[in-house]
């Protein structure tokens, strides 16, 4: 069994493998009706613990698709309903679940609570964001670049904005999957230096340049998320920080003509991100959300052993 906490604590060939199987799920079931089971089911008799501490749109449902196309059943969760929100301690939850289902997905805030929890269960446990990474996401995205694309390795990615969970994650794909980024946002905003450090000792090169102009030159694909996250409290601060990183058509045009536009959603239109670009021809978000669904259903099978 494997826990899935993050990409840069995943064998890259292991990585490579979940993405190209869940190519391979994606391109067996197309046209098919959402509820239809997929031709394998390697989670039939399984059940799988969804819990959410913070909201969530994408990650609730598409896990909770995947489980169901793979053969198996869903408890959804709420943190703040069980125990867990109520003093009972992070083990001792892990130990009681791990009696009752086959594997756990969590969206928590504090990292601590997702490295208690996978210390202390017997069964995978999957990371479904926490305040410092989001690696679910970014497995989606990368699937999504090379559908579009083709292989990322070598690529040039551009961040712009709040150097966030969703930064941290593409940082580590980056060593992973071995393409650059470029990280154009307020120095405050910066990626923690680990991040970094990571992805550079890999091989990637890593850029932080405070002119989003020059940032985005030669780009293949840019990327935006919120500039408040869910745990920030930072909001009206950040808004005056983060203006002159706005990904807008003037500056997707400083990419290449073919680079992508990528946003992990929910989006805020005309502050990270214009309604142009979202909407725009070199946007492929909803992709990215569909890919979701594909992406973490090769998650789960390979946290499975399957
Ligand atoms: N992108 C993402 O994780 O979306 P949700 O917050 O809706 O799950
Ligand atoms: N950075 C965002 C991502 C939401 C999916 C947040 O943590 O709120």
């Amino acid at each position: 069994m494997n826990h899935f906490l993050d990409i840069h604590k995943t064998n890259a060939s292991d990585l490579r493998g979940m993405i190209d199987q869940a190519r391979k799920m994606k391109d067996a079931r197309k046209g098919l009706p959402k509820g239809t089971p997929d031709a394998d089911q390697p989670l039939a008799n399984h059940l799988v613990a969804l819990i959410f501490e913070k909201p969530s749109t994408r990650t609730r449902v598409s896990f909770d698709v995947g489980v169901r196309q793979l053969g198996g059943q869903t408890l959804v969760l709420s943190g703040a309903d069980m125990q867990l929100g109520h003093g009972e301690s992070i083990a001792d939850t892990a130990r009681v679940l791990s009696r009752y289902v086959d594997m756990i997905m969590i969206r928590t805030f504090d990292e601590a609570t997702l490295l208690e929890l996978a210390e202390h269960a017997t069964v995978p446990v999957i990371n479904g964001l926490t305040d410092r990474t989001h690696p679910c996401q970014i497995m989606a995205d990368i699937l999504t670049f090379e559908e579009h694309h083709g292989p990322i390795k070598g690529k040039k990615v551009v961040w712009t904005g709040d150097g966030n969970n969703v930064c941290a994650s593409f940082l580590h794909a980056a060593g992973q999957f071995g393409f650059d980024l470029t990280f154009t946002g307020p120095e405050s905003l910066d990626p923690e230096q680990e991040f970094v450090d990571f992805a550079r000792s890999k091989g990637s090169t890593i850029t932080l340049e405070r002119d989003a102009d020059k940032a985005v030159e030669g780009a293949d694909l840019i990327v935006a998320d919120t500039w408040v996250s869910m745990h920030d409290d930072k909001a009206a601060a950040k808004h005056n920080l983060l203006q002159p990183y706005q990904v807008n058509e003037h500056l997707m045009a400083g990419a290449k003509s073919d680079a992508l536009f990528m946003h992990c959603l929910p989006a805020y239109r005309e502050q990270e991100v214009t309604t142009a670009v979202l909407d725009g021809p070199q946007s492929v978000i909803f992709d990215e959300a569909e890919n979701r669904l594909h992406a973490q259903k090769a998650v789960m099978r390979w946290c499975l052993g399957k």
